[in-house]
């Protein structure tokens, strides 16, 4: 048993190590510093859009950074918690419509275009956030 690894022992350091080499959506999307410019670009288009921007008109701005970046960090699987209010709390009493929803996610996607973030790893964030559409949307 022990021989294969005294002659193989770049394999033996593979299979240890793969495990942990394994990236993750966080990694693919550039870590902290990637998360922090796609919330930034992504806040600049939500409040620049004429279809939802007033939506925010009554939002502590400070605090929907901080949450959303955790947010995203936390579902893309990066070493951070996401401690804010459920998504359907969050949003009630916005009486937000599909379209309200579809226009936020456009908003997003071109944020995404405009941080560099590749197409592919765009569609698994966009995946993970498809499903909160059914908490989100309540009109
Ligand atoms: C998948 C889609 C969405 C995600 C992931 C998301 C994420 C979040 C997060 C993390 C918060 C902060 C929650 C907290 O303060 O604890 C929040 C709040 C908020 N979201 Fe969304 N959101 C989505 C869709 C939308 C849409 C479509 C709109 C409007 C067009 C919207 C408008 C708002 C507003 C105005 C607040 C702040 C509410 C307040 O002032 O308390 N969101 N959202």
């Amino acid at each position: 048993m022990a021989h294969w690894i005294i002659a193989f022992p770049a394999i033996a350091f593979l299979l240890v190590a793969a495990p942990e080499a394994k990236a993750t959506l966080y990694d693919d999307m550039g870590g902290k510093e990637g998360i922090d410019r796609l919330v930034d670009n992504s806040i600049k288009s939500f409040l620049a859009d004429p279809r939802i921007g007033k939506t925010f008109d009554d939002t502590n701005m400070v605090r929907f950074r901080t949450m959303l970046t955790a947010q995203f960090c936390h579902i893309a699987d990066g070493p951070c918690k996401y401690n804010g209010h459920s998504m359907a709390v969050a949003h009630r009493g916005l009486a937000l419509r599909q379209v309200d929803f579809n226009a936020l996610a456009e908003d997003l996607q071109s944020a995404m275009d405009v941080s560099g973030i590749p197409f592919r790893t765009q569609n698994r964030l966009l995946a993970l956030l498809a499903p909160m559409q059914r908490d989100v949307v309540t009109k």
